[in-house]
C-alpha cells in the first residue's frame, strides 16, 4: 500500500508504535490536544520569539506639505494633527524626522493659485517651492533622503497630473512634462524621484533623461500601481487642488476592481529602470502589496494614504479608537503583507512609539 507524502509522519509513529508491541497508535499530529496553538502565545517572551514580521522607525517615510512664507504654518483640515510648512520649517521638521531615524522624507508643495496654470509651467521653475526646499533641506539635514513628486497636479489650473490637450489628459506631452519636471528636482538635490501621474511610459523616459544628464544615481520610486482612489480627499485638500479639479482620474489612475492590471503596471515600471515600486493606496489594497512582493522581490513601498489618515484620527479624536495602537497594528499589516516601507503622516508618532 502507498501513501501519501502527507501520511509519512502518522506511519512512522505507525511502525514505532508496532515496534514497541503496542497497539494503540497515538492521536495523529497535527490534532488537539497534542496541538495547542495557546502555548505559544502564552509568555510575552514566546510571544517576541515567534514573532515573524518586525516594524521599525527604518520602515518609515514621512510626507510633508510645503507652503511660501517664513515661519508659518496652516492646518490641514481634514488631517487633524497636520500642518503644510513653510521651507525654514520643513527643515526644522527634516531635523526633528533625522533624530527620531527617520530615513526619507517626501515633499508635496501647495503651490501659490497665481502660480497655477494649463501649462504647469511653475513645475519646470527651478526656483519653485519644492525646490527651494529640497536645497534648504539637502543644506541643513544631509543624511536623510529627499523624496519629490513627480506629477503635475499641484501645478495644473484643472488639478489634473497631466496637461490636457481636447479635454484629456495627453500621455506624450505630458511625459514630456514630466522628464523637465523630473531634472529640475534632481538639480536640485532629491534623492528619490516618485512619478505618482501614471502616465504609460514616463518611468523609462525619466530614466533615459536622467542617464543622459548625468543623474545616474537619482533613484526612481515609481507609483507603479496608484488607484483612482477616494482615500486622496483631504491630500488634494492640502496641496489646494481639490477644489480645482474637474471631473475624475479614471483615465490614468486603476480601476480599484483590477489585480492583475497592477503586476503588469509594476513589470513594466520594473523594465523601465524603476529602483523602487509604490501601490497606493494602503490598506485597502494589501492584497496587492503581497502580490507584487510575491511575484517581483523587488523593494516595494505602500502609502498609507490622506484618507487613511483622517479615518484614524477622526475616530481617535472622538475616543472611538485608540490612536497609538491603531497606528502600530496599521503598519504592522503593511509589514505582514510584504512592503518593505510606508509613506505615513503617522511617521513622526509611530516613531516616537517604536522608541519607548
Ligand atoms: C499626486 C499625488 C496624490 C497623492 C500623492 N501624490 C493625489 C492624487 O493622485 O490625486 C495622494 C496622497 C494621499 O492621499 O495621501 N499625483
Amino acid at each position: 500500500m502507498t501513501s501519501s507524502p502527507k501520511d509519512k509522519t502518522v506511519s512512522l509513529r505507525t511502525e514505532r508504535a508496532k515496534r514497541a508491541g503496542s497497539t494503540s497508535p497515538r492521536a495523529a499530529p497535527g490534532g488537539y490536544p497534542a496541538t495547542r496553538l495557546r502555548r505559544n502565545r502564552r509568555a510575552d517572551w514566546s510571544r517576541r520569539l515567534i514573532r515573524e514580521n518586525a516594524l521599525s522607525t527604518d520602515d518609515l517615510i514621512w510626507p510633508i506639505f510645503l507652503i511660501e512664507g517664513e515661519r508659518k504654518r496652516t492646518p490641514v483640515s481634514a488631517m487633524p494633527g497636520v500642518e503644510r510648512l513653510s521651507v525654514d520649517l520643513a527643515v526644522k521638521a527634516a531635523e526633528e524626522a533625522a533624530a527620531l531615524g527617520i530615513p526619507a522624507i517626501a515633499l508635496f508643495p501647495n503651490t501659490e493659485p497665481s502660480l497655477r496654470d494649463e501649462a504647469a509651467s511653475e513645475a519646470l521653475n527651478p526656483a519653485n517651492l519644492v525646490c527651494r526646499a529640497v536645497r534648504a533641506i539637502k543644506g541643513a539635514v544631509p543624511d536623510i533622503g529627499i523624496i519629490c513628486d513627480v506629477a503635475l497636479d499641484p501645478y495644473t489650473s484643472h488639478g489634473h497630473d497631466g496637461l490636457i490637450v481636447n479635454g484629456e489628459v495627453d500621455n506624450d506631452r505630458t511625459v514630456e512634462a514630466l522628464i523637465m519636471q523630473a531634472l529640475v528636482q534632481a538639480e536640485a538635490g532629491a534623492d528619490i524621484l516618485a512619478p505618482s501621474d501614471m502616465m504609460d511610459g514616463r518611468i523609462g523616459a525619466i530614466r533615459g533623461a536622467l542617464e543622459e544628464n548625468g543623474f545616474t544615481s537619482t533613484q526612481i520610486l515609481a507609483y507603479a500601481a496608484k488607484y483612482a482612489s477616494s482615500f486622496y480627499g483631504p491630500f488634494r485638500d492640502a496641496v489646494g487642488s481639490g477644489a480645482k479639479l474637474k471631473g475624475d482620474k479614471l483615465g490614468y489612475q486603476m480601476d480599484p476592481a483590477n489585480g492583475a492590471e497592477a503586476l503588469r503596471e509594476v513589470a513594466l515600471d520594473i523594465e523601465e529602470g524603476a529602483d523602487m515600486v509604490m501601490v497606493k493606496p494602503g490598506l485597502a489594497y494589501l492584497d496587492i502589496v503581497f502580490r507584487v512582493k510575491q511575484a517581483f522581490g523587488v523593494p516595494t513601498f505602500a502609502y498609507h494614504t490622506s484618507g487613511e489618515y483622517a479615518m484614524i484620527a477622526a475616530a481617535a479624536e472622538r475616543g472611538w479608537l485608540d490612536r497609538d495602537r491603531i497606528l502600530l497594528e496599521t503598519l504592522m499589516a503593511f509589514k505582514r503583507a510584504g512592503a518593505d516601507a510606508v509613506f505615513t503622516y503617522f511617521a513622526l508618532a509611530a516613531a516616537g512609539l517604536l522608541k519607548n
